[in-house]
């Protein structure tokens, strides 16, 4: 049995698989309509979540199956005391996989190793986020056809984003990528990103203060929301929410072919004024994250490919 808790669960040629039946499924979702007949999925959410627990809801419901679960903590045993690990325990008698987001890092790696059924992180505190880094992995491959020889930037709360560190430990694995590191002193990425991710792989990166600057050299820019929920007190957040706010006179720095993406929520990092610039990819990105939950689904499930 498999479990997907860290993106490198997943060898570079088994991602290229999944992001080959992602895009598969994206041109022939009737197709799958009864692929998990009968399959149940639950989510776990003990954390906010608009796009990811209703993406993997709405990709099962696509692939025929059906799904459970809670969306928050207070409505789960969790308010009593359960450990996540009971939780999965129990849950395993009633689905066939389970989709968990928490707010404590490690704890979809504790859930996995109580669980009889495939474990999938959906985000664990301030640690990864695998599966946002599909969604962003066939966002970049679908508009620019490759996943190397390229600059990426990513900008804004590079401490805390889980998506950051997720997608850096997935495209180190990629030849000729380099990052630009945009955040401020307080929010750069941690230490074990830089030496043992980046460092580690020989990778080319800058730790960078300025957005404008870095702009004329990308390729893709991942913006992220400053994550107010991670912070211990409320004056750091204030200082430092609006530190970078991509606008319309900022991206005419940018190459004509870059693309932007964000994982979403926006608070106020990239001005509406954007959404109607060909390069904002966002939305798209939220398509692409059913169609590679749905192809995630299917192979831990191992469910074969209707023909
Ligand atoms: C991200 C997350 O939860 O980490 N959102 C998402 O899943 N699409 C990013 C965020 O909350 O800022």
């Amino acid at each position: 049995m498999r479990h997907m808790l860290n993106p490198l669960d997943f060898s570079v040629a088994e991602i290229d698989q999944l992001l080959d039946l992602a895009s598969d499924i994206e041109h022939h979702l009737p197709k799958y309509a009864h692929a998990c007949d009968g399959k149940i999925l639950a989510t776990l959410f003990y954390e906010p979540s608009t796009r990811t627990r209703l993406s993997f809801e709405s990709a099962m419901l696509h692939l025929g199956g059906r799904v459970l679960g809670f969306s928050s903590a207070d409505s789960s045993s969790a308010a009593k005391g359960e450990s996540v690990a009971d939780t999965i325990r129990t849950v395993s008698c009633y689905a066939d996989i389970a989709a968990m987001r928490h707010p404590k890092e490690g704890s979809a790696l504790v859930a996995s190793m109580a669980s009889r059924i495939p474990v999938i992180n959906a985000g664990d505190g301030g640690h990864q986020h695998p599966t946002q880094t599909l969604t962003d992995l066939m966002t970049i491959h679908s508009l620019t056809g490759r996943l190397d020889n390229m600059t990426v930037g990513l900008c804004g709360d590079l401490k805390f984003g889980r998506t950051v560190h997720s997608l850096i430990e997935a495209m180190v694995r990629y030849p000729n990528v380099k990052f630009v590191l945009i955040a401020p002193d307080e929010l750069k990425v941690p230490s074990y990103i830089r030496e043992d991710v980046l460092r580690a792989h020989n990778v080319e990166f800058k730790e960078v203060g300025s957005l404008e600057a870095a702009l004329p050299e990308l390729d893709i820019l991942y913006m992220t929301r400053v994550q107010k929920e991670r912070f211990f007190n409320e004056e750091d957040y204030i200082r430092l929410k609006d530190s970078y706010i991509l606008d319309k006179a900022k991206m005419k720095l940018a190459k004509e072919n870059m693309f932007v993406l964000h994982p979403l929520p926006r608070v106020n990092e990239i001005s509406t004024e954007v959404d109607s610039d060909p390069r904002a990819a966002y939305f798209k990105q939220v398509q692409y994250g059913m169609y590679v939950r749905m192809a995630l689904i299917m192979t831990l499930l191992e469910v074969e490919r209707p023909c």
